[in-house]
């Protein structure tokens, strides 16, 4: 069944979960980007407005993540039809929570649904994926948990290569997103071009006891876990103004352990209740404003079902 028009919520995403470079993320439950699609007579994709992003997204739709994103959806298709998107930005942009790939899966979705749904998962994760690629770089880590929720490990572009993982009952999380540009492509370009064997030693064995502790819903040993990173954290720490205070600040305030989210700036602290998240937020907001810099706190849960849509 095909209809006149929908709407496709996608959520915000943690890539890596700190040890997990390129190959670990978690869908949160909040923030979400929503993207209308109607039909429209004129061929392919026009983004007819931009809403929740400070006038700072291109309207062009070839320079446009949901844009890029729709147009695969549509080749793939054949769709003789165009279609018409809007797109509100729930998520903040060039945060570190997956914006362009939220927006991108929110695009694929939506556009799929308007024609009846004639694709596969995997047919949406390579579009959501070329969205994505065009403005972050080809990595599948934001894209594959928005698409499918829950926390999924990552292993390639195809929907095989995509895992999904256990996710403990009771995680919660505090989020600090800090108004400093830390641009993917900069965070990209800090990293080590190699690591010495002792070091993948270490992180292979840290990315293992984190794959343990969620099978075995051991909320301690994943905290200690996700804060194993010794390659890349290393590298990119100096660009996320307060990562060393708000990790020590959640800690006293029984958070499990802190991560800076994708290529950062957004620090995530995973909690084991609500009331623990409050208050590791609450300690989040002090460290901001001590180092008087504005945040964005925010506390979710790890959404388990990925990108919804509605007939409109
Ligand atoms: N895994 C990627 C990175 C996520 O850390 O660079 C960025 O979106």
């Amino acid at each position: 069944m095909s209809v006149q028009a929908v709407e496709a919520t996608a959520s915000a995403t943690v890539a890596n979960l700190g040890v997990g470079f390129d190959i670990l993320g978690m869908a949160l439950q909040a923030p979400c980007d929503v993207v209308r699609a109607e039909r429209s007579d004129a061929e392919g994709v026009q983004i007819v407005a931009i809403t929740g992003d400070a006038g700072e997204l291109s309207r062009d739709p070839t320079r446009n993540t949901a844009g890029i994103a729709a147009a695969y959806v549509l080749g793939q298709i054949g769709a003789a039809a165009g279609v018409r998107l809007t797109l509100h930005k729930g998520l903040p942009l060039a945060s570190g929570l997956g914006s362009s790939a939220a927006s991108a899966v929110a695009a694929a979705v939506a556009v799929n649904a308007l024609f009846g749904e004639p694709l596969d998962h995997a047919a949406l994760l390579a579009a959501s994926l070329e969205g994505e690629a065009a403005v972050s770089g080809r990595h599948a880590d934001n894209v594959a948990p928005s698409l499918f929720g829950g926390i999924t490990l990552v292993l390639g572009a195809a929907a095989e290569a995509i895992y999904s993982l256990p996710v403990p009952p009771n995680l919660h999380l505090a989020l600090a997103t800090p108004a400093i540009a830390v641009p993917t492509a900069h965070a990209r370009a800090v990293l080590p071009p190699s690591v010495p064997l002792k070091a993948l030693v270490h992180q292979t064995g840290q990315v293992a006891l984190l794959i343990h502790a969620l099978y075995t819903g051991d909320l301690a040993l994943l905290g200690a876990a996700l804060e194993g990173d010794q390659v890349i954290e290393p590298a990119r720490a100096h660009l996320m103004r307060g990562l060393a205070e708000v990790r020590a600040a959640a800690r006293a305030r029984g958070a499990l352990g802190t991560v800076i989210s994708g290529a950062g700036p957004t620090l995530c602290s995973l909690c084991d209740s609500e009331a623990v998240a409050e208050r590791v937020a609450e300690a989040m907001r002090e460290v901001y404003a001590e180092l008087n810099l504005p945040a964005a706190i925010r506390v979710t849960q790890p959404a388990l079902h990925g990108a919804t849509w509605r007939a409109l």
